[in-house]
């Protein structure tokens, strides 16, 4: 995921230093960063812009022939594409970017980086970039994205039928609207969630998330944002969508908001059918316990998607 940010000082020392992201390289005001599990060249780029903003969300495909299937796939389908050529985002091969139906910016890539830790912040554990737990909240990788649009139904159907996208959770309002999906294309319970922005506006972020092994880890991340003088936006809670114990805080820097997620749970089922909650149960889906959510996005969207 890839940030913009108006004060990017600040940004790099709430996701670098009190998040505990690792920060891998910088180069014309980008900051490339990955959590100690990551083993990509980044999971998050910020960059120094006037005003905050999500430039993309990058999707790593299946094999290499892929980026270049769906640029076809989706070039049919009347998608403006851009190409980025290897090298031009640092650490990554040949990639598309298009838009969503809500003009939410996204990237496909398949080559890409896996350097190692320089010496002395290396993993010992082969299956780690840098050594777990050395400094702030620490998390072991990236998780998921939630992005805002106007109808999420429109962005849903088209994640669905363009890349393969299963709905797992979902909420219908009683005017039978879908007012939130939750999917995946992994075992993960979502990879993305997309939900209908308070304000209708077509193109919001909500958050970018980041795993922790623990719920405990969830409460020690609230403890280290206390010390840090970072308000949390909401939890610690547990989700009843997806089970998982939850944190929202907003970067003080640039106003995107991170969630500090653990728990969880996994699908194997090839015939899994979608969780369906209705508008009454909204509350207990958002927070089976230990928050308090409003509304379906459960806290407005922080930033927009644009150049
Ligand atoms: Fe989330």
């Amino acid at each position: 995921v890839a940030l913009v940010t108006p004060d990017l000082d600040a940004s790099v020392q709430f996701w670098r230093d009190v998040v505990g992201l690792e920060e891998v390289e910088r180069s014309g005001g980008q900051v490339f960063l990955r959590a100690w599990g990551d083993l990509e060249h980044h999971t998050l780029i910020l960059e120094a812009g006037s005003e905050a903003r999500v430039d993309h969300v990058a999707w790593r495909t299946k094999s290499r022939a892929d980026v270049a299937a769906f640029a076809e796939i989706l070039g049919h389908a009347g998608a403006q594409l851009t190409e980025v050529k290897a090298g031009e985002e640092l650490g990554q091969g040949d990639a598309i970017r298009f838009s969503t139906p809500g003009a939410h910016c996204f990237e496909l890539y398949y080559d890409v980086a896996k350097p190692p830790a320089p010496e002395g912040r290396r993993s010992a554990l082969k299956s780690n970039s840098f050594r777990a737990w050395s400094h702030g909240i620490s998390p072991r990788r990236i998780d998921h994205v939630n992005l805002c649009t106007s109808n999420p139904e429109l962005v849903c159907d088209w994640l669905s039928a363009t890349f393969g996208f299963r709905m797992t959770e979902l909420i219908r309002l009683d005017d039978g609207s879908l007012a939130a999906g939750w999917m995946a294309v992994t075992n993960l319970m979502h990879d993305i969630a997309v939900m209908r922005d308070a304000n209708g506006e077509p193109n919001r972020f909500h958050h970018i998330a980041y795993f922790l092994d623990n719920w405990h880890d969830v409460m020690r991340a609230a403890d280290i944002l206390q010390e840090s003088g970072v308000p949390r936006d909401a939890g610690p809670g547990k989700h009843g969508i997806s089970q998982a114990v939850f944190l929202y805080v907003t970067d003080p820097g640039s106003g995107h908001r991170l969630e500090l997620f653990s728990g969880g749970y996994l699908i194997f089922d090839p015939d899994w059918e979608p969780i369906v909650w209705r508008e009454d149960e909204l509350a207990a889906g958002q927070s089976w316990w230990g928050a308090e959510l409003a509304g379906v996005a459960a806290m407005d969207s922080t930033t927009p998607f644009g150049d």
